[in-house]
């Protein structure tokens, strides 16, 4: 079969095309809930985009918003509830710049929607750190050069202050695993070594 008939062939009833078709139709539907189109000879019910009203557990304190369901915990958290803290930057759960802690396990918060956020407990940077004194984690950055932009620091700063907590006993090489999550385009992997081997100095294997 050619490349051309293999993308035209139907699969489960919808050819590529077919699914085009739809797809294109989908995003050409104004915001309303449920609405029943023609796609492909087919009546196809499609659900929203609409806004919902969500409630998310920030830093130990609830704030509602009525936010479109599409909307991921990353946008509502900037957009919505102005903390900036996390940042975006792939958008697609590769750099980690976006990392906050939901009910204590680090996640990344452009990868999941608001609505599937609520119930579970958020902790951004701005509630690990609430005051503008700086711990030692923080220190250590700033006097290693751990930073240059500073997009990725609020990322690295959660992920690393979440493992060190967890895994108190780390050695270096533990500890740098522990943050593979996260990425810096400034490359200031360097100081970052340095950090490692300060908080972890005389622990691990
Ligand atoms: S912005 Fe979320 S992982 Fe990069
Ligand atoms: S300091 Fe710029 S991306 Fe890490």
């Amino acid at each position: 079969m050619s490349e051309k008939d293999e993308k035209d062939s139907p699969r489960n009833g919808v050819s590529r095309r077919d699914f085009l078709k739809i797809g294109g139709i989908v995003a050409a539907v104004p915001l309303v809930s449920t609405t029943v189109v023609e796609a492909a000879g087919e009546p196809v019910e499609v659900h929203g985009p609409y806004k919902a009203k969500v409630t998310l557990n920030l830093n130990g304190k609830a704030r509602t918003a009525e936010l479109d369901t599409r909307v991921t915990l990353l946008d509502a958290m900037r957009d919505h509830f102005d903390l900036t803290g996390a940042k975006r930057v792939c958008d697609r759960g590769a750099c980690g710049a976006c990392t906050v802690l939901m009910d204590d396990k680090t996640v990344y918060a452009c990868s999941i929607l608001a609505i599937d956020a609520q119930g579970r407990k958020i902790t951004t940077i701005e509630g690990l750190y609430p005051t503008e004194t700086l711990d030692t984690l923080q220190h250590a950055f700033v006097e290693n050069d751990a930073q240059q932009c500073g997009f990725c620091t609020p990322g690295f700063i959660v992920a690393a202050k979440s493992y060190l907590d967890h895994h108190p006993q780390a050695g270096a090489a533990d500890f740098k695993t522990g943050l593979s999550g996260n990425l810096c385009r400034c490359g200031t992997y360097k100081g970052m070594q340095l950090v490692a081997d300060l908080l972890t100095k005389g622990k691990g294997a």
